[in-house]
């Protein structure tokens, strides 16, 4: 395994891999791996000749009162993980070098409509974070494929849109959630959690799970216009008396991420972001109609 900190070294590594016919697949990540990013490392491996994972805390993705300082960061036992699992490269980038102009003056790349929504309100600098520093990541790693776990499911779309937009020639995938044996959904910042939160937590995940079999028992309710929103309104207030603050708890159509349901959208996705004390969890559950 090869650890690479230049961008330029990992361009060059990635244009001659592919001039040699060699097909790259990419998982961008912020370390502290955990079994989610495992398994997205290892879907890498098993899907192209070459497996590249990126290691970086990414500033512009972090409000100025969040988290970016406290990001769990752990690159040795990172690396480690990774080396175990047989990956090619890890590309370990330099502040400076993704961020030539500094914090306050770079390029970026905005998604309209879709950063306007369920984590945006709360969290208006995210998306832009992180579409501009994946776009970056893109453009050095010049993968084949880019895996993203479907947990951020609001990200996955944004990647989506914007790799679409910008006609940039990767395949982008989702990889499923990876949850504990509780049904809480892998996360770095799980580790803000402790024990007994851990096991409030879980809840979350019953939550989702509750209103989308209540949707599959009867989806021809979906023609009723007030149905999503009551089902919404239920688990609202399940989640409060879990000890919750809740962020949203949305039932959209998975395509577009609009309220635009009824019993013939193909998939729903029901999308939950909320706070158990200090940290926020977020998580989803999807629906094939
Ligand atoms: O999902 C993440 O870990 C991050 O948002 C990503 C995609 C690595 C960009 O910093």
């Amino acid at each position: 395994m090869k650890i690479i900190a230049s961008a330029q070294e990992m361009q060059e590594f990635s244009i001659a891999s592919k001039q040699a016919g060699k097909t790259i697949a990419f998982v961008p990540t912020m370390g502290n791996l955990h079994e989610g990013h495992i398994s997205l490392a290892k879907q890498a491996k098993e899907t192209a000749d070459i497996a590249v994972v990126s290691i970086y805390v990414n500033p512009a993705q972090f409000g100025p009162n969040e988290d970016f300082d406290t990001y769990p960061r752990t690159p040795d036992a990172d690396i480690k993980k990774l080396q175990s699992l047989g990956i090619d490269i890890v590309f370990l980038p330099a502040k400076p070098e993704l961020y030539p102009f500094g914090n306050e003056e770079y390029t970026q790349v905005i998604c309209p409509r879709l950063d306007t929504m369920l984590c945006s309100i709360s969290r208006p600098h995210f998306f832009t974070g992180v579409a501009t520093v994946v776009t970056k990541l893109l453009n050095i790693v010049q993968p084949t494929k880019a895996i993203f776990g479907e947990k951020d499911f609001q990200q996955l779309l944004v990647i989506k849109r914007v790799c679409k937009e910008l006609f940039m020639p990767v395949e982008i995938i989702g990889h499923p959630i990876v949850r504990e044996s509780s049904g809480l959904a892998m996360s770095s910042r799980n580790n803000y959690l402790t024990d007994d939160e851990k096991c409030t937590a879980a809840n979350l995940f019953k939550v989702l799970t509750q209103a989308k079999q209540d949707i599959e028992a009867k989806p021809a309710k979906l023609s009723d216009a007030n149905y999503p929103s009551s089902l919404e309104e239920h688990a609202r207030i399940a989640l409060v008396e879990h000890g919750f603050k809740v962020d949203y708890f949305e039932i959209l159509n998975a395509e577009t991420l609009t309220k635009d349901i009824n019993d013939s959208s193909r998939s729903l996705v029901i999308a939950a972001a909320c706070y158990l004390n200090k940290t926020r969890l977020i998580d989803n559950v999807y629906i094939e109609l």
